[in-house]
């Protein structure tokens, strides 16, 4: 009889223990978190403080930036690459643990992209970080990358702020490797002022990332015969770059296409738009857009192999000429902040992003969807006037650009391309671990 309730004794005895220690732990959590709470509000007045002697924040970006630190909010947040969400919806938040590279230690960068050495005085626009609204991205780890990239192709196909992802790609991965001599180009072609492509790869990996500038991503030619003089070149809207056989198999496809459909690049300078034989003289620059998107879709439905080839098409990435633009004036110099929660873009900015997004929702293919990844950066970037070249392109000994030759369309590397760079190496990843090939 004595005995019996002896088992139960020890089950009780450390449930009463137990108890006693979540008391105690239940105390001092609201302890640390009391003195958590206090040294985070402490810590924001002493920012705002240091940032109002800069005049760098008004009023209401101090509150937002309150909102921002939200640390706390970051636990409940799930891990992209365990649970579905849109990596897209989010905001840039401040943190001193970025950029994730130095320009000074990076061999692979125009000189027109090194605002830092240029000249550019503040570092700001290198230290936001994209964070999604529902979910945490994984931190960008260069090794993991090019482990994954081992015997594979990674090629950007684009214009010129297509070529800012790619160097950007190129400064994250080389961080991490020790003998910069085995990255080359292939061709030994310098990365400065290059037209064509260029191929650098990562000897130790045996991989390769390249450019390959088109931008117009259709076909640029000479118009049939017998078209009228003023019409010099033609594009042909329904057939792809003439590159496209030098990538079509690769393992990673990153497509832009945007800066240049407009006047100046087509119409003046005498290219005009051809659908089969014909010459399109009075074709909308937005329906010809429309139709290379539509030529672009279809080639990845119908020729990319899925199984090898991963697709992503970066939406437009929205200039911010305040005030005018490139010819007449506009500007973004002295910009050191981003537009935190809402966006001064013009609304013709935001044209050829609904025109990709009604072809990408109109195809109504189920196989679009599963072969063609869309890194929307549009929303995200259109916040971040402070991220341009500016006056800071010339290279580091030719002094700085006259204030009417601002460039408010490239972006300063290390900077905003990173984080474009961050999201497609999430989206690949996840790819990555989703398919049954990897
Ligand atoms: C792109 O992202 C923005 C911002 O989150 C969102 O409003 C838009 O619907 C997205 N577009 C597509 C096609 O996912
Ligand atoms: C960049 O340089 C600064 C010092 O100039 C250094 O503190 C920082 O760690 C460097 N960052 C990287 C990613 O190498
Ligand atoms: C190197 O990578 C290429 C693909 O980019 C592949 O065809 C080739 O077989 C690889 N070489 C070796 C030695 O694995
Ligand atoms: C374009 O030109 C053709 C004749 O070449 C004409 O029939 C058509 O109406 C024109 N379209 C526009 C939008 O001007
Ligand atoms: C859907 O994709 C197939 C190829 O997978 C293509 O043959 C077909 O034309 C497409 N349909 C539409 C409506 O785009």
């Amino acid at each position: 009889m004595s005995k019996t309730p002896l088992p139960q004794e020890q089950f009780t005895l450390p449930e009463i223990e137990f108890l006693k220690k979540i008391k105690r732990s239940k105390l001092f959590e609201v302890i640390l978190g009391f003195f958590l709470v206090t040294f985070f509000t402490l810590c924001c007045f002493f920012y705002l403080d240091y940032s109002r002697g800069l005049r760098i924040f008004h009023r209401s970006e101090r509150f937002s930036w309150l909102l921002l630190s939200g640390s706390v909010s970051n636990h409940q947040r799930s891990d992209f690459l365990e649970q579905e969400c849109d990596v897209f919806d989010g905001q840039w938040v401040w943190d001193e643990t970025y950029p994730l590279y130095n320009s000074t230690d990076c061999k692979l960068l125009d000189d027109g992209f090194r605002c830092n050495e240029n000249g550019r005085p503040d570092d700001f626009y290198t230290k936001w970080r994209w964070q999604p609204k529902d979910c945490n991205l994984p931190r960008f780890d260069a090794k993991t990358m090019l482990e994954k990239l081992r015997n594979r192709r990674v090629v950007f196909i684009g214009d010129s702020i297509g070529r800012n992802q790619w160097e950007s790609l190129l400064c994250l991965l080389s961080s991490v490797v020790p003998n910069k001599e085995s990255i080359y180009e292939v061709n030994g072609n310098p990365i400065t002022k290059h037209k064509g492509f260029l191929v650098f790869k990562f000897q130790d990996y045996n991989c390769t990332v390249e450019y390959y500038r088109a931008p117009f991503l259709v076909l640029q030619t000479r118009p049939p015969p017998g078209t009228p003089q003023n019409i010099k070149t033609t594009l042909k809207l329904d057939q792809m770059d003439w590159t496209s056989t030098k990538w079509n198999d690769a393992d990673v496809l990153v497509f832009n296409t945007g800066h240049w459909w407009n006047y100046e690049k087509t119409i003046r300078g005498g290219c005009y738009f051809q659908e089969g034989s014909e010459v399109k003289t009075n074709m909308s620059i937005e329906s010809a857009y429309q139709r290379a998107i539509e030529t672009v879709v279809n080639w990845v439905i119908n020729d990319v192999n899925a199984r090898k080839t991963q697709v992503f098409f970066r939406t437009y990435a929205p200039v911010h000429f305040r005030g005018g633009s490139w010819r007449t004036g506009g500007s973004c110099h002295l910009e050191t902040l981003p537009e935190l929660g809402s966006s001064l873009v013009p609304s013709q900015n935001w044209a050829q992003y609904n025109i990709v997004n009604d072809v990408l929702s109109s195809s109504s293919n189920k196989s679009v969807e599963m072969k063609l990844y869309l890194l929307n950066v549009t929303h995200m970037t259109s916040q971040r006037k402070d991220g341009h070249s500016s006056l800071y392109y010339l290279g580091p000994n030719a002094g700085l650009a006259p204030l009417h030759r601002q460039d408010c369309s490239h972006w300063c590397l290390p900077g905003v391309p990173d984080a474009w760079n961050e999201l497609l190496y999430a989206l690949f990843l996840k790819h990555e671990s989703s398919s049954p090939m990897a």
